[in-house]
């Protein structure tokens, strides 16, 4: 059969992973066919010729059977993936902002053009919790969740406790590692995690909030004093997104440093890595960890939403009626 044609939008950390992972698998029944990136003459690891710089013109392309947007600005990307769906196009993002801020508009695209569009790669890098999430769709109710959501400020938290770094020098390495933000203040002032917190609530509790709506705390007035306070106690401090269903159509979310004790799953969470506790009323806890960030790790879940279209999968919630899908709180029926 001819193999499914990618076009590709964005080659920076993700983007090259996903690219990389995809030519290591020969066998492979997709092929990028075409890379629409920004900036002309910089260098990368491909040859020149196979860069073009209009991303709309891949949009445009019916040849191209899956659109992937990969690229770091939230109003750009909203506008190509937007103008996708409205084509009915299948698309793959990674844009944890754009898709908090849009989910609204963009789950209305799908249903009223018969789009799809995924975005596991925007919560919790590596780690299948969408997917986990949907197998509990229209079973039984989840409770809460409970999670470390962002690889960046976790990482910094555990150089500064375990290795006695300054939060300067190890922010830099979660830099250099590929981990942190092109702006490292949306990783430490937890606006990262707080988008990735509202597309769990929408999926979770079928309710959608608005970012701007939730309490976010980060980890820059975190001293070594208080990361030894902690120690003394057993405890660790960790950035926790907490989502709560609150009542019918209502959900409570907060982001916020938190001491974590040595009994919560939580705790043995480092690095870059990401965990997310599940409680649900009859299954009880479960646990979930891996990698939340870096070039290969989220360049893997990408690619595992390519070949999820190529199934035919969707989320369960983009199956139901418009009168079922999950909206905004009633508050906020309009976006920002
Ligand atoms: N900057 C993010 C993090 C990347 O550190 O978790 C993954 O979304």
């Amino acid at each position: 059969p001819a193999k499914l044609r990618v076009g590709l939008i964005g080659f920076g950390c993700v983007g090259q992973g996903f690219h990389t992972i995809l030519s290591q698998l020969p066998e492979a029944e997709l092929v990028v066919a075409r890379i629409a990136v920004k900036t002309p003459g910089k260098a990368r690891p491909l040859p020149a010729e196979q860069f073009e710089f209009d991303a709309h013109a891949l949009v445009q392309d019916p040849e191209l059977d899956v659109l992937v947007e990969v690229i770091d600005d939230a109003d750009e990307a909203f506008q190509l993936v937007s103008a996708a769906l409205r084509l009915g196009r299948r698309v793959v993002t990674a844009n944890k902002a754009m898709l908090a801020r849009h989910l609204n508009t963009l789950l209305r695209l799908e249903l009223d053009y018969g789009g799809t569009l995924l975005y596991e790669a925007a919560v919790a890098g590596s780690i299948p919790v969408l997917r986990t999430l949907d197998s509990y769709f229209g079973s039984e109710p989840l409770l809460a969740l409970r999670g470390i959501l962002n690889g960046s400020s976790n990482y910094v938290l555990t150089r500064m406790s375990e290795e006695g770094s300054d939060y300067a020098t190890a922010l830099a390495e979660a830099q250099r590692l590929g981990f942190a933000e092109t702006d490292p203040a949306l990783d430490m002032a937890a606006f990262d995690p707080r988008s990735k917190a509202v597309l769990l609530a929408a999926h979770a509790f079928g309710t959608l909030v608005h970012p701007e709506r939730v309490l976010n705390l980060g980890i820059e007035n975190i001293t070594p004093a208080d990361l030894e306070y902690a120690a003394a106690q057993g405890k660790k401090i960790k950035v926790i997104a907490e989502i709560r269903q609150a009542g019918p159509g209502s959900v409570s979310l907060a982001v916020l440093p938190r001491l974590v004790d040595a009994q919560s799953p939580l705790y043995a969470v480092e690095r870059e890595m990401n965990g997310i506790e599940l409680e649900a009323a009859y299954a009880g806890s479960q646990f979930l960890r891996g990698k939340g960030a870096g070039s290969f790790p989220t360049g893997s879940a990408v690619l595992a939403d390519v070949r999820a279209l190529q199934r035919g999968q969707r989320y369960e919630y983009s199956k139901l009626g418009a009168d079922d899908r999950p909206r905004l709180a009633p508050n906020l029926e309009t976006e920002v």
